[in-house]
């Protein structure tokens, strides 16, 4: 792609990229490329950790300004002094941010030039941490992560999967890209804020008896993806949300349920309180009408067994049907076919204001899949997403969830 196709989102923008030293510190060369075609200007500063990962001569090479990386050298003291260098920056992203460099910051430490730039900035600092599962879920660090969190700093990631060490699970550094969406969103523009969001995600389970239940194959990746970015664009974000294995997004406050009838009596509560409602949940629709006191034994007089089920709430139409405090409410509708129809059909009848539909017939797409495409209705209008990973589309849905609120709040 031509450097004049890629939109300046990041013009003018100066960007402290702090980097430590993990292996993931080999995607900084891509990611500085990237915020620089955007327009930002980026200095490189390097803890002696990292030049094990990656040379200073490529960072200086692709950011176009010498590397800092030390606190105690004359000549780039003379030059820009580390005092100059934390007042320049609009946002310091430590990328990638070790489980050490993260413990330094909690403690206010200042024993590199890294740690005491960190000190003596007041930009707002983003942090991509990116270490081993294990240390990851280390009480430790995850109490380091949430002292960082509450002093106001974000925490960009880290995204699951395949590590460098042959682990799978939370402990990488989000791609290149990620991190430039981040960065986006950090200096765009800001539609949602002081708006309040309560937003629903994730399956629900429905007993059987105290070691069964009934339950589907939502992942909850959509609607962990939308509360993620009405944070980034502002909101103020509830997420209640079934049993799922993702994180909490930073800066939203999460309710963990479990049946449709514990969401549904949180997200009355929060319906109430909150400005718009989204409705991302695949509630089950029914649940056994007994829960069984004890194990529900196999039996040899019969191959079958029946087990009566009765209707749940509709959380969704429930909101929509307030007459008082009633939220701007969004909801979800996976379809096989017909899609414009059904989605339609679900608009009217359960009184939403909005309907995201997506055809869930299409392979790779929707249910526990990082892609998704949608296609959004309202009484007087309509918008197809394409295709795009759920942070994208969130991004996108919430841009004009947020045009459509300020149409039904005047
Ligand atoms: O009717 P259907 O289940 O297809 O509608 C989907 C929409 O309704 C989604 O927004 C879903 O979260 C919501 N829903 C709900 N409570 C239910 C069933 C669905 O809020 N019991």
């Amino acid at each position: 792609m031509e450097q004049s196709l890629i939109p300046q989102s990041l013009a003018g923008k100066k960007i402290l990229l702090g980097i430590s030293g993990g292996i993931a510190a080999y995607k900084c060369a891509d990611l500085t490329r990237r915020l620089i075609e955007r327009g930002a200007q980026v200095q490189v500063v390097m803890t002696p950790a990292a030049k094990e990962f990656i040379t200073p001569l490529t960072m200086q090479a692709v950011s176009g300004r010498p590397v800092s990386d030390s606190l105690l050298d004359p000549a780039a003291e003379a030059s820009m002094g580390h005092i100059e260098l934390a007042k320049w920056a609009d946002l310091i992203l430590l990328a990638p941010a070790t489980s050490d460099l993260i413990a330094r910051m909690r403690a206010g430490m200042g024993n590199d030039l890294l740690t005491t730039l960190i000190l003596a900035s007041d930009a707002p600092i983003a942090v991509a941490p990116a270490m081993n599962q294990q240390m990851y879920a280390n009480a430790a660090t995850q109490e380091n992560l949430s002292v960082l969190t509450q002093r106001g700093m974000m925490i960009w990631g880290p995204a699951a999967g395949q590590q460098a060490c042959g682990d799978v699970g939370y402990g990488r550094m989000l791609e290149p890209m990620e991190l430039v969406a981040h960065s986006e969103d950090f200096f765009g523009p800001k539609p949602l804020q002081g708006i309040s969001l309560a937003i629903t995600a994730g399956p629900t389970r429905e007993a059987i008896d105290p070691v069964r239940y009934i339950s589907n194959h939502s992942s909850g990746k959509m609607g962990f993806a939308i509360a993620e970015a009405a944070a980034n664009l502002g909101a103020t974000v509830t997420l209640i949300s079934g049993p799922v294995s993702l994180n909490t997004p930073s800066n939203v406050q999460r309710i963990n349920v479990e049946s449709a009838q514990q969401m549904h009596q949180v997200a009355m509560q929060q319906a109430i309180n909150n400005q718009i409602f989204i409705s991302c949940a695949a509630v089950a629709d029914y649940r056994p009408s007994q829960v069984a006191d004890q194990k529900i034994k196999k039996t040899d007089d019969s191959d079958q067994m029946q087990i009566v089920m009765v209707k749940n709430p509709d959380i969704v139409a429930s909101v929509a049907a307030l007459q008082e405090q009633r939220p701007f409410t969004v909801g979800f509708a996976a379809e096989t076919q017909d899609v414009e129809k059904y989605a339609r059909g679900k608009l009217a009848k359960k009184n939403l204001d909005m309907i995201c539909a997506n055809d869930v017939s299409v392979a790779g797409l929707g249910f526990n899949s990082n892609d998704n495409a949608l296609h959004l209705y309202w009484q007087d209008g309509e918008q197809a997403l394409e295709t795009a990973s759920k942070q994208q589309l969130a991004k996108q849905l919430l841009d004009i969830v947020a045009l459509q609120y300020q149409q039904y709040s005047k």
